[in-house]
């Protein structure tokens, strides 16, 4: 265990789960529980809840949830020793730091500083005679120079060891160099700059450190753009391209593009709020992060094929949040030849201008509208049957929207688009959203009738092989964090008595903890779990307990992890013992219904 025992106990006694949950989200108080929007996903309605008593906060929505410490790893994208000394710091309590951990953070900053001095240098090489080809390019994609300053851009060379030579003559490592994505070793074991000859895009966080570098082509050859690979200090999933100067805007909303350039020209054009997540689909990681700037987003992914599927998932991913989204359409672009091709950002506003574009920005419609119009081109309407089609396929579109306002605005919308009557329409969306609210109720029904289904653990790799068993398991584990008085003098099982392997793993660090002298707790085990594991322990403790006699309760469940345990040993060695368990087992289930012996829940 990296930190001692002691100084967690004193630092999460110190840090009341309520205050540092409540510093990032409004918490109001109801019962013993106090709720908020969760800020791991996108909600309207807060299913998010913190518990003062278990010291743990829980989302029924997402069913992330953990101690105080996750709460801030998730947060604050921090590991766990680091969101240790995020709390530490905050409580002002000094970190015992082992060895070990002082060497992890600071082979990250050696990262950060060399990730730093390579754009640097890129950005230096852009005013040499041998970066002219890149500082020719950006003049042809009309890039001034205080927006390439400001964005840092810069070149890479026409050479295999530009990039090395200059930054281990300033004292970092090949290691170093590989380690950071800046460099490639090839197959006899030789390294050589990643990237050459490019357009250096840096990619740089919303503290400020350079994490990560895009490089554009200068021609047409493939592949367009090289990125640096997920390092220690960048995971692509939770970083948006120039969110570091988008996030300073006084523009009320951010806007989403496809590409890096059409960011740069944006920012050029005066739209200094428009950021790019950089060649993959909008994660939930990414929507995190844009919530702490702002409530409205607006979507302005090219406008082919691949940009129209983009922002279909992405408003997939927003549906249902906080967020106010918009879809800014840019329109297609005759080409020499006639046909219609694709604009980006970038073309239009070098085709119209910023204020064509600005003009767009406020007429851009909403997330509805846009799927709408998207509908509406699959079908031809001046066709009757065409038009019963699409009638049919918007009415179910509009019977997904929650608010009766919303719905009828939209219906008398689409029903316009088709030229039928507003009452035909409306007919149409309250029977789609009957059979809606239908399918809704068959769904419940189905899980009240198979609770086992519901008791299992959402990841499948977590999956339960007993239900009964792991039941009990969870009782122990429960009544252990919520209790410590009851641990028995020696462990009443062994891991192996466990069917749920995580929930054995658990059992046996509590009682490492406890060997230790600590409190067990769920804080000390966010350094060893993942976080999906420290989520379904923290469903687990949050599962209702009754408070009476709870020696009795433990002693039950251990009783029946114990028989079950016995059963699977046995029935390996004797088909026939299995059986006679099963009669056994099944007489008790009687008796125990009679007598109204302990349950949770
Ligand atoms: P685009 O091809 O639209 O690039 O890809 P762009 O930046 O708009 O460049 P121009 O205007 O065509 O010159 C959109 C984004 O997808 C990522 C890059 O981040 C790019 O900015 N991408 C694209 C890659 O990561 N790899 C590729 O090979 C291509
Ligand atoms: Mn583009």
């Amino acid at each position: 265990m990296p930190f001692p025992q002691s100084f967690l106990d004193e630092l999460t006694a110190r840090c009341d789960i309520v205050d540092v949950v409540g510093s990032y989200v409004h918490l109001t108080k109801k019962g013993a529980n106090l709720f908020g929007l969760c800020p791991f996903h996108s909600e309207k309605t807060g299913s998010f809840s913190v518990s003062p008593d278990k010291q743990i906060y829980y989302c029924f929505g997402c069913k992330r949830g953990g101690g105080v410490v996750n709460f801030i790893m998730e947060e604050e994208n921090l590991s766990f020793p680091d969101a240790v000394r995020f709390l530490a710091k905050r409580v002002n309590l000094e970190v015992p730091e082992e060895d070990g951990d002082r060497e992890a953070g600071r082979r990250r900053q050696r990262l950060l500083d060399l990730n730093r001095e390579a754009a640097r240098f890129y950005y230096r090489m852009l005013q040499q005679p041998e970066g002219r080809a890149v500082q020719d390019y950006l003049d042809r994609r009309q890039i001034r120079k205080a927006t390439a300053v400001n964005f840092g851009l810069g070149a890479s060379l026409d050479r295999w060891d530009a990039l090395i030579t200059a930054m281990t003559r300033m004292g970092y490592t090949k290691a170093e160099l590989l380690s950071a994505g800046l460099a490639v070793q090839n197959k006899n074991g030789g390294i050589y700059d990643k990237f050459r000859s490019r357009l250096m895009f840096p990619v740089i966080d919303v503290r400020g450190d350079v994490v990560a570098f895009g490089g554009r082509v200068l021609d047409k050859s493939e592949p367009k753009y090289m990125n640096s690979s997920e390092t220690p200090v960048y995971s692509k999933r939770r970083e948006l391209y120039a969110l570091n100067l988008a996030k300073k805007s006084k523009r009320p909303n951010i806007i989403l593009c496809e590409g890096n350039i059409d960011v740069v020209t944006l920012h050029q054009a005066g739209f200094d709020n428009a950021v790019a997540s950089m060649g993959t689909a909008l994660t939930q990681e990414q929507t995190r992060l844009l919530s702490r700037y702002t409530k409205e987003l607006v979507l302005c992914y090219d406008n082919d094929n691949a940009g129209k599927v983009a922002t279909e998932r992405a408003l997939q991913i927003l549906n249902n949040s906080e967020f106010s989204v918009r879809v800014l359409q840019l329109p297609n672009r005759r080409m020499e030849d006639g046909t219609m091709g694709k604009q980006d950002a970038d073309d239009f506003i070098k085709n119209f201008g910023p204020g064509a574009f600005e003009r767009l920005l406020s007429g851009s419609e909403n997330g509805v509208e846009f799927r709408l119009a998207q509908t509406a081109g699959k079908y031809d309407l001046t066709d009757d049957r065409q038009r019963l089609a699409y009638a049919e396929e918007v009415s179910a579109l509009l019977a997904g929207l929650e608010s009766p306002v919303e719905r009828d605005i939209y219906t008398v919308r689409a029903a316009e688009a088709a030229k039928l009557t507003p009452e035909a329409m409306k007919l149409e969306v309250q029977r789609a959203f009957k059979r809606r609210l239908g399918r809704e109720k068959r769904t419940q029904e189905r899980r009240d009738l198979n609770p086992a289904a519901e008791l299992q653990p959402r990841e499948r790799a977590m999956h339960y092989t007993n239900v009964r068993s792991a039941m009990a398991e969870e009782g122990v584990i429960r009544l252990l964090l919520l209790d410590d008085s009851l641990f028995p003098p020696a462990p009443p099982l062994r891991e192996e008595d466990f069917s749920s392997p995580l929930l054995g793993r658990v059992f046996s660090l509590l009682w490492e903890q406890r060997a230790q002298g600590g409190v067990p707790r769920l804080t000390a085990l966010a350094a060893v779990l993942t976080g999906q594991e420290m989520s379904h322990i923290t469903s687990v403790c949050q599962k209702p307990e009754s408070a009476a006699n709870r020696p009795q309760a433990l002693a039950d469940y251990i009783a029946v992890i114990r028989r079950e345990a016995e059963k699977r040993a046995g029935a390996g060695a004797d088909p026939l013992a299995a059986v006679t368990e099963k009669i056994r087992e099944q007489k008790l289930n009687k008796q125990k219904h009679n007598d109204g012996g302990t349950q949770h829940g």
